[in-house]
């Protein structure tokens, strides 16, 4: 019989506040609103996973500016604050649109140096430089956008990314093509999305650009049989990018599993991927066809899983 697990330390009081905060927000929405805005918090354990690998990744000398383009009442800042160690935060701010949420992180946060803006990301004009943008997007599918928010999602996208939007695009395709003008050189993005993103033809814009525009570290999909959300029915996965544009020779590691213990990963380099018209095969191609997995290269030590390529401890 293994032994028991260790009980998960206490939260600090700062995320006991926040999670009482959260589930009076959620008993004040009903299923059907929780839809419409994407409402879905990021459970502490996985939020503070997501803020570890954002801070590992992002250079130890660059300054952490903070950006949470959907802020909730705070998961991912709350979890930033219990991981940042010595490192001092420069800057932080978030933007949310629900009112209700909105006055749940202005309470939460207002000791804090947070700059919390109301309103919707997609709508306002880039004002930052972050290093650090960590986020959990509205999950809004298609059919929650209304036709008029659509093609100005369209316009939008189309003067400040040069991509074409597709009408079958869910609204967090929108948030992280736009978060990269909020974004310095360096930067670096985490983004815990649907996994959907690695495959849909809505989402082919979305890919070219990860694959053109900024340096994709990491392609983690969360095992879907332990799924984050519970009643959100949705299957997640991880980016994890650099705000510069990618060597000519980069490889991307594509990881399956728990997000800190991956059970597979593989090394897969950007020109399959762009070729490939789907990702979420590269995990399961043959090696000999896409790439070779690390394990058959190296003995790899689990727990070293940060994101960085030159993180993968081999031996
Ligand atoms: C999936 S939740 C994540 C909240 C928080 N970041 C977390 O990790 O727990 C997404 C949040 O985005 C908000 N939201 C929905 N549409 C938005 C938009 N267009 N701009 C900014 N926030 C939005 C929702 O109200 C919700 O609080």
């Amino acid at each position: 019989m293994s032994p028991p697990e260790p009980a998960p330390p206490e939260p600090p009081p700062w995320e006991r506040r926040r999670q009482a905060a959260q589930a009076a927000l959620d008993a004040a929405r009903d299923g059907r609103a929780r839809n419409r805005l994407g409402q879905f918090a990021t459970p502490p354990a996985l939020a503070r996973a997501l803020v570890r690998l954002g801070l590992h990744t992002l250079s130890p000398t660059a300054p952490i500016r903070f950006l949470d383009p959907s802020i909730g009442t705070g998961a991912l800042y709350s979890a930033l604050l219990s991981e940042e160690g010595e490192r001092p935060i420069e800057d932080a701010a978030g933007v949310e649109l629900d009112p209700l949420a909105f006055e749940h992180a202005r309470a939460l946060w207002a000791d804090t140096p947070l700059r919390l803006i109301p309103g919707d990301f997609t709508a306002l004009t880039p004002a930052d430089a972050a290093t650090l943008v960590v986020a959990n997007p509205p999950y809004v599918r298609h059919h929650h956008i209304p036709p008029a928010d659509k093609a100005r999602l369209k316009e939008r996208l189309l003067t400040q990314t040069g991509t074409e939007r597709s009408g079958l695009s869910g609204l967090y395709v929108d948030l992280l093509l736009l978060s990269l003008g909020w974004m310095a050189p360096g930067g670096v993005g985490v983004w815990l999305i649907p996994s959907e993103l690695l495959d849909v033809g809505y989402a082919a814009a979305a890919r070219r650009v990860l694959l053109e525009r900024v340096t994709l570290i990491r392609v983690h999909r969360m095992d879907p049989n332990a799924p984050q959300f519970g009643d959100a029915l949705v299957s997640s996965a991880v980016l994890v990018f650099e705000m510069r544009p990618p060597p000519v020779d980069h490889h991307v590691t594509f990881t399956f599993g728990d997000l800190e213990h991956p059970t597979q990963t593989r090394l897969v380099p950007i020109a399959a991927l762009r070729a490939a018209p789907r990702w979420r095969r590269e995990l399961t191609a043959s090696p000999a066809q896409e790439g070779t997995p690390l394990g058959e290269l190296f003995t790899i030590r689990r727990g070293v899983a940060t994101g960085r390529q030159q993180a993968v401890c081999a031996s």
